[in-house]
């Protein structure tokens, strides 16, 4: 490092179980680029503070996580058109000193799905479950690509009402949890966006199993455990599954290439985050 070292990082509140500086860090020196990636705790209060901060201290850019999401918005010059749908902003890039928001996650998502699964997408019959931040990425993502139908269960069904009357470009429609086993004889595509099953809840399961059957692919948002119960389920039944891991590994990615302006070298960190989960623990 010396005074050339450029600076981009993540501000949450806690950022402590993050990966990102091990996949940022690794992608740098393996691209021979002069940058350093930092986890900032940000408090809420402090969140207009920190972001002034960064304009002034010249920051490429920065992620943004749990909590200010949402409430970066406000504090942008500017917010691609994904991520103003969606509602929340987990990229930021300083441009010739303007600060631009985007979403990658949907686009992540999207990325290792097709990439770990070779899914037609334009096939799929889609039922998520959730109605939150996870949900909205995904689910805007997903509306993007021409899929059949898109199907959203909430435990909070008003939830799942407004996100599927956004999805505008979709045939999307909302249903509650107690109406689930007449919808998930059609499903093809599973997407699982809830907190239900993380660690260290991994015995708890956000859909009766006997729904799950060998036509659909499972698809859990959850990476840690890399395998959650629903997953462990689901191909107990013949259905294909795709684990949380890349969406992490491919959001990251695509943050990368908004900063840099070249593609990110996700070989490099794939190994990184694989490493830096297995010292985390957890499954
Ligand atoms: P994230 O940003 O990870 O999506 P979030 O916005 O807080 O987090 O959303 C959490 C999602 O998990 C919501 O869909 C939530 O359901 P509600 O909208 O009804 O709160 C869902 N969720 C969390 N705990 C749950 C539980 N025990 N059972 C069912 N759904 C749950």
């Amino acid at each position: 490092m010396n005074a050339g070292t450029g600076v981009v990082g993540l501000i949450g509140h806690p950022v402590g179980h993050s990966k990102s500086p091990e996949m940022m860090n690794r992608a740098f020196r393996a691209c021979g680029l002069p940058f350093v990636y930092l986890a900032f705790d940000v408090s809420p209060s402090e969140l207009g503070t920190a972001v002034r901060g960064m304009r002034a201290l010249g920051f490429r850019g920065w992620n943004v996580t749990i909590p200010h999401k949402v409430a970066v918005l406000e504090h942008l010059d500017e917010v691609e058109e994904t991520a103003r749908e969606i509602g929340a902003v987990n990229t930021v890039v300083a441009q010739e000193g303007r600060l631009i928001g985007y979403n990658t996650d949907g686009e992540g998502y999207l990325r290792s799905l097709v990439d770990e699964t070779g899914l037609e997408l334009s096939e799929q019959r889609v039922l998520i479950l959730g109605a939150g931040g996870a949900a909205r990425a995904v689910a805007h993502a997903l509306a993007t690509t021409g899929v059949e139908s898109i199907t959203i269960a909430n435990r909070t069904r008003e939830k799942a009402e407004r996100l599927a009357a956004s999805l505008r470009k979709a045939d999307a429609r909302a249903v509650s949890l107690s109406e689930l086993e007449r919808v998930v004889g059609e499903t093809t595509l599973l997407v699982q966006t809830t907190s239900v099953g993380m660690y260290p809840e991994t015995e708890a399961i956000p859909i009766d199993p006997s729904f799950l059957h060998e036509r659909m692919i499972v698809s859990d948002l959850i990476y840690r455990p890399r395998k959650t119960l629903l997953l462990r389920e689901a191909e107990a039944r013949g259905a294909r599954i795709h684990g949380g891991l890349g969406m992490l590994l491919h959001q990251a990615a695509l943050a990368f290439e908004h900063w840099m302006g070249k593609p990110a070298p996700v070989d490099v960190m794939r190994e990184a985050l694989e490493e830096a989960m297995k010292s985390a623990g957890g499954g």
